[in-house]
């Protein structure tokens, strides 16, 4: 059993500085190890945190490192790989930046790494297949973000059209974390209450609900055409999922997850809403969805299966 709590990050760019920056003015991390390719940068990355400490709410090690500081490691954060161009798919990345997992991979596998993976890397359900079929680890114990960044602009946008806190919004984004995500409107709620009930007793046109996905789906398109990245959302994102299996929750997360038919599918990573607890993956909720939620989800999956097999697998097979 470990006793502290170690997170090595790999890939000191946009978004994984913003996830170190969070758990530095959160705290809940006892170490943050930097690794990146490029040296200098996870040197000044450690040094302009450290000068942090100071004020922050507790204190943590942070340092620039090598692969060898996975051994003890808790969790391994993968962020690390190109990243979408202004009005880029996440999909276009898929071949190159699973070569980079392939290779990250191996050689956190190589220096005896037993805990539990989170992937960011885009397209990140593929992303997430990548590394869990490289590493050869328990399922369950390699997860992606998937659609927990998704689920949280959901929140906020329904918090905003219905004037409540988002944390009182109770509604999950399923599927690719991308253009074929789909919500499952029948099983959201606000508190205790059901959306669709809520939109019929104020009168709020359905059409809206259309709209407030569309937001969602097209969130990091406009975010990238306005600011050349998104990174704020997915370092709160990760810093979340890093916190639910730290202090084994079992939090319920739209994470992508290995599908082991739940929901019909199986064979493939997608975002699906899981309880995360010290182990990774502990239970994959089940929700009996409609006949056109189910058709959606399907279509999503579909996608992944397509991706696969029409080049994330030559990559996984490629012989070094
Ligand atoms: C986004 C990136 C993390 O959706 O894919 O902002």
């Amino acid at each position: 059993m470990k006793t502290s709590r170690k997170v090595v990050l790999v890939g000191a760019g946009f978004v994984g500085m913003s996830m170190a920056y969070s758990l530095l003015n959160q705290g809940g991390v006892d170490e943050l190890v930097l690794i990146d390719v490029n040296k200098d940068k996870t040197m000044g990355e450690e040094m302009d945190l450290s000068h942090g400490l100071p004020y922050a709410p507790h204190k943590m090690r942070i340092k620039a490192g090598s692969y060898k500081e996975c051994k003890d490691a808790n969790i391994v954060v993968i962020t690390a790989g190109l990243a979408q161009k202004p009005g880029q798919s996440r999909l276009e990345l898929a071949v190159e930046n699973a070569k980079i997992m392939k290779d990250i991979t191996e050689n956190v596998m190589n220096n005896g790494f037993d805990g539990i993976f989170i992937i960011a890397t885009n397209p990140v359900d593929l992303m997430t297949y990548v590394v869990a079929e490289v590493s050869g680890m328990p399922k369950s114990r390699v997860i992606g973000s998937g659609t927990v960044l998704d689920t949280a602009r959901l929140r906020q946008l329904i918090a905003e059209y219905l004037e409540v806190s988002s944390k009182n919004v109770h509604a999950y984004i399923l599927g690719e974390h991308g253009d074929s995500s789909l919500v499952p409107w029948e099983h959201c709620y606000v508190g205790c209450k059901k959306i669709i009930d809520i939109m019929k007793d104020n009168n709020h046109p359905m059409e809206d609900l259309k709209k407030i996905h569309d937001g969602v789906w097209q969130a990091a398109y406009e975010i990238i055409e306005k600011k050349k990245a998104t990174y704020y959302g997915i370092g709160m994102a990760l810093n979340r999922l890093i916190k639910a299996v730290l202090n084994d929750e079992n939090a319920i997360l739209t994470v992508s997850a290995y599908q082991n038919n739940e929901y019909g599918q199986e064979g493939i990573y997608i975002g699906v809403p899981a309880i995360i607890n010290k182990n990774g993956v502990k239970d994959i909720l089940k929700l009996n969805l409609n006949e056109k939620d189910q058709e959606l989800f399907d279509h999503s999956c579909e996608i992944m299966k397509q991706n696969i097999k029409n080049g994330i697998d030559n990559v996984i097979n490629l012989k070094k």
